[in-house]
């Protein structure tokens, strides 16, 4: 492996690198997994503290990353840091079922036997251990709420979220921008930029109803990619303390406010 690889990846497996395509043929990174990859470790060291705090008050561990895609940072996670922990699991839930079945076959040729692949939607998984740590990279659109709503179900001790595109709140806010020809929403990049945002905030609301204290900040510098914002939530109380149901009317008033509906908060 040149330098430059050496210093990006930190896992155990070349086959791995390979399988990932995060190598050209010649050997080398290609610019967009030279990015993909900065920002998955940097997500891996950020996911670590939640990890060994749940291991505290559990004997076993189980991770599930949400919209996997290529499975990329379940194996990122798992080779880095699961590996060594006798019991730790981590299951990736993907839609598309030749990008599940790829993971597989990769996993079984790592020799990654604590690595389960399930191909469904995230609404109609059913898992057999309830999932500890939620993860969800780039999860498109709503899977990124119906992760929260999974770990939520199963209440999971801490979520990394990083969201991807979101179009149901910008197409709620087109109602706004027919009934009241609002200045904020006149150009459709300021409504998808705003519904963004307003998303984000929802999820944010949504977690500290639910308990959880919520930070959210950039996952690494914006040249490495637009959706980079970066939401960890950790359980910290029940939904009936007061800062939780502050929160939970902080997050009707805003609704209101903005005459939004999202799938995330039907159950307020
Ligand atoms: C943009 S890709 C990101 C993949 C991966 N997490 C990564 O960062 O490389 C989003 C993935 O989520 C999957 N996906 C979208 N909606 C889903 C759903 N409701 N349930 C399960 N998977 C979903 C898509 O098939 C796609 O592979």
């Amino acid at each position: 492996m040149n330098k430059e690889i050496e210093s990006l990846w930190k896992g155990s497996s070349e086959p791995l690198l390979k399988a990932l395509h995060i190598l050209t043929r010649d050997g080398n990174l290609n610019a967009d997994s030279r990015r993909k990859l900065k920002q998955v470790h940097h997500l891996v060291q950020l996911i670590e503290p939640f990890l060994q705090r749940t291991l505290k008050n559990r004997s076993k561990l189980h991770v599930t990353d949400f919209g996997a895609g290529k499975s990329y940072l379940g194996f990122l996670l798992y080779d880095l840091i699961l590996r060594s922990i006798p019991d730790a699991r981590l299951t990736s839930i993907e839609l598309r079922d030749e990008l599940v079945q790829k993971s597989k076959q990769l996993a079984l040729e790592s020799g990654f036997d604590r690595m389960d692949f399930v191909s469904s939607s995230i609404e109609s998984a059913r898992l057999p251990n309830p999932s500890d740590v939620v993860c969800a990279l780039h999860a498109c659109d709503t899977a990124t709420d119906d992760a929260i709503l999974f770990g939520i179900r199963e209440n999971a001790h801490a979520f990394a979220l990083v969201p991807c595109c979101q179009a149901e709140i910008s197409s709620q806010l087109d109602l706004i921008r027919d009934s009241e020809k609002h200045p904020l929403f006149r150009h459709p990049l300021h409504r998808r930029e705003f519904g963004s945002h307003l998303t984000n905030v929802v999820r944010g609301l949504f977690l500290n109803s639910k308990g959880y204290a919520v930070t959210v900040t950039e996952l690494v510098g914006w040249e490495h990619s637009m959706k980079n914002e970066l939401i960890l939530a950790e359980r910290k109380s029940t939904p009936d303390h007061p800062e939780s149901v502050r929160a939970r009317e902080a997050l009707a008033k805003l609704l209101q406010e903005y005459k939004i509906s999202p799938k995330l908060a039907h159950d307020l």
